[in-house]
Order: structure tokens, then sequence, then C-alpha cells
């Protein structure tokens, strides 16, 4: 029982939601944590191109992957420790997150429901801490297993050293370091639920649900995204293609003065977040379309494959969009999901 099962030239096609087409040299997928010294033995794994792979909905292959895919399919989950407020939940890396959120909020545990929908893995989660309707993951993480390549040790990370930030966190920063084997939330049993992100107490008034609970808000959340994103099943994308801005306070001011609908939402100290969405639509961007990259047209921040278009023609046209803004509004656009195989600011590379 080695624990994962290797095989060479593997499509990806199928493993990433803008379903372009790219092959990795060799894909690793591995169903126990303990089985990654092992793997890591090997030469190609120890000293070449290494990629995490999740449900690939947050990368765009820009050209096929040279290395070893790993894709971690353990999915446990487990209440590790009980309590009267707040209950210590344990959920292994390859585990859906939507159905860890449906797991906590049927056992009556808060926390999550602003964040469900968003697609891929609980291991995926803690990488980009990812956040939806005024909740960010990383505030209910209270440790991440990880296993570290350059010890070949699982280290217990504490949320302190996850250092998450918007969209952001150490694995984020040092991706060649860190495999996520299982990650710790603590959710209590009772909470002040958050519906002051735009939309969502008219969608629980359009359920007629007085007095929401944290379920009626994950429907609410979830009736709003189905209707705001196109579905990767049917339309290939990566939800977000730009992270929002995050500029000084003087630039957002200074900007909202000659656009004042411009939506600015508050940042830490002294900055403020742009609406990326904002700013390419007013760009012309919505709803274009040259071959089968696109914009979509619900949504300007969603880069779509209609079909047969190829990561490098979705980043030539992510790289357009981008310098657009620049050249209208001054901000720099940075993309949100990874790119392999090619560096966005540098078409050269
Ligand atoms: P992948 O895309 O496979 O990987 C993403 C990154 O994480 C890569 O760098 C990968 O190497 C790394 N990685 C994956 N697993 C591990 C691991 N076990 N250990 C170490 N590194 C790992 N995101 C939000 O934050 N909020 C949203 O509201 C949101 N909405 C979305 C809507 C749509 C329609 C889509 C397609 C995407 C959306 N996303 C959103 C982005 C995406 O859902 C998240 O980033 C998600 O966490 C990616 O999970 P994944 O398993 O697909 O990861
Ligand atoms: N807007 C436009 N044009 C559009 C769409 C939106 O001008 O085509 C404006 C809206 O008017 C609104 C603002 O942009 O005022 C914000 O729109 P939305 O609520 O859709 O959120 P977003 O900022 O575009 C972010 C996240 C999403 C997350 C939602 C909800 C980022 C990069 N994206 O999008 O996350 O689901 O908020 O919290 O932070 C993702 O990361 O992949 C993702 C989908």
């Amino acid at each position: 029982m080695s624990g994962y099962q290797l095989a060479e030239d593997v499509s990806l096609a199928g493993r990433n939601t803008f379903r372009v087409p790219a092959r990795a040299a060799m894909m690793a997928d591995v169903s126990r944590a303990d089985a990654l010294a092992g793997l890591f033995e090997f030469a190609m794994l120890r000293d070449g191109p290494v990629l995490m792979l999740g449900e690939g909905s947050n990368l765009l292959f820009a050209g096929d992957f040279p290395g070893v895919a790993i894709c971690l399919t353990m999915a446990g989950v487990r209440i590790v420790q009980d309590g009267p407020e707040a209950a210590v939940v344990r959920a292994e890396a390859g585990m859906n997150w939507n159905d860890l959120v449906g797991w906590t909020l049927a056992r009556g545990l808060l926390g999550l429901e602003n964040m469900a929908l968003i697609p891929g893995t609980v291991g995926a989660a803690p990488i980009q801490n990812i956040g939806a309707y005024g909740v960010e993951v990383g505030e209910f993480i209270t440790a991440v297993e990880a296993f570290q390549r350059d010890t070949g040790q699982v280290k217990r990370l504490d949320r302190e050293d996850c250092a998450f930030g918007y969209r952001d966190s150490v694995f984020k920063r040092e991706p060649e370091r860190w495999v996520v084997t299982a990650v710790e939330f603590t959710l209590p049993r009772q909470r002040e639920l958050r519906l002051d992100y735009a939309g969502v107490r008219e969608e629980l008034a359009a359920m007629k649900v007085d007095t929401p609970r944290a379920v009626h808000v994950a429907e609410a959340i979830s009736r709003i995204r189905t209707r705001k994103l196109p579905n990767p099943a049917v339309l290939g994308n990566a939800g977000s293609f730009f992270k929002n801005p995050v500029v000084p306070a003087a630039v957002a001011d200074a900007l909202k003065d000659r656009h004042p609908t411009l939506p600015v939402f508050p940042g830490d100290e002294g900055q403020r977040k742009l609406s990326a969405a904002w700013l390419i639509e007013a760009c012309g961007w919505k709803g274009f379309r040259e071959g089968d990259a696109g914009v979509a047209a619900q949504h300007a921040l969603v880069l779509v494959n209609h079909g047969q278009a190829s990561g490098a023609q979705l980043l030539a046209l992510a790289r357009r969009v981008a310098a657009s803004v620049h050249d209208r509004f001054g901000v720099a656009l940075e993309p949100e999901p990874r790119i392999i195989g090619a560096r966005f600011d540098d078409p050269g590379a």
C-alpha cells in the first residue's frame, strides 16, 4: 500500500474549470498524507517542478506542465473537539469545499454559510484565503496541517503562522514549500449572521424568510451566485480573473472624484479596495468575445472559454484587459488564478 498512484502523460483538460487543453508529464493521486514523504523521495519530485492540483478552479494552464501534478484524494471529516459553544472540525484536503459547508451547517455549526458554493477543495481554501459575501475562511481556521517539502515533515501551522490576507497566505507566497493535507476550523454554535453584503437581505426577502438562520443565508448566497456567475460546467471559467485592486486611500478618493459611480470598499489602514469588475466594464470589455476567449456577459471580472480557447489565448485577452484598465485609470490589475507555464507581467518569459 503505497498510498499513491502514478500515471504518465496525463490530460488536464477535465481537471481545470477553464477546460483548456494541457498535459502533465506525470500525475500522482495521493490517498494518504503519510505517503507524501515516500513520494517526494523520487528524484523527479525532489528536484523537478511539482504542482498541487485540487479541482483546478483557480488555475490557468498557459501550456503543458513538464513536472508532476499531485492531487490529494483523502476527504475525511470529523469533529475533533466538541463543546456547548463551538466545535473544532478537521477536514482533509481532498474534500469538496461546498460539501464541508453543508456538513457543518447540518450539525448546527456556523460560520461557513457565506462561503457556500465556492468551487474547489478544502486543501485549496487556505491557499488564497477564500472569501465571499463579507467573510474570509481565515477567520474560522485555527490550524492548517501541511507537509513541508524542505523538511519532509508534516507541520501544524496556527492561524497567525498562515499570514492570511485578502486572497493571500504564506502558502500562496511559497507554493514550492507547502502541501496542505488537512484544515482545522473552530465553528461557533451561535453567532450573529453577516447579512450586510449587497443583495443578501434582498435575496432573503425574495425567499420570504423573516428570521434567517445560517442555512437560509447559505441558500440565499447560492441563489445569488448561480445568477451572477457562469457555471463552469456550462462555460469554462475560474471565477474572478483579477483581484480587486487595493490602492492608497488618496488614489481611491481621486478616482472617485472623477468617476462617482466607481464602487470603493474599505481596506486595511489607509487603503481602499476598488471594484475590478467596474473598471473592466467601464473599458467596454463586458461580453467581449474573440474566437472562443471572452469576458462573461453577466460579470466583467470573469474570463470565459466558449469552447475551444487555449490557455494562451485566454492569457493574451487577460493582458489586453489589464493594459486597457491601466491606460485609462492608472490602476494595475493582478490575476487571481495561478498561471502555469507563463508569467502574466512578462509575455516574453
Ligand atoms: P486549484 O485551482 O486546483 O488550485 C488553486 C491553487 O491552490 C494552486 O496554486 C494550487 O497549486 C494550490 N493548491 C491546491 N491544493 C493544494 C494543496 N492541497 N496544498 C497546497 N497547494 C494547493 N474564490 C474565492 O475566494 N471566492 C469566491 O467567491 C470564488 N468564486 C469562484 C467561482 C467560480 C465559478 C470559480 C470557478 C472559482 C471561484 N473561486 C472563488 C476560486 C476557487 O474556487 C478557489 O480559489 C478554490 O479554493 C480553488 O480550489 P481548487 O481545489 O479548485 O484549487
Ligand atoms: N460590478 C460591475 N460590473 C460587473 C459586475 C460587478 O460594475 O459586471 C460591480 C457591482 O456593481 C458591484 C461590484 O462590482 O458594486 C462588486 O461586484 P460583486 O459583488 O459581484 O463582487 P466582486 O468584487 O466582483 C468579489 C470576489 C468574488 C466573490 C464576490 C462576493 C474578488 C476578486 N472577487 O467579486 O470572488 O464571490 O466578491 O463576495 O475579490 C473569486 O475570487 O473567484 C470570486 C468569484
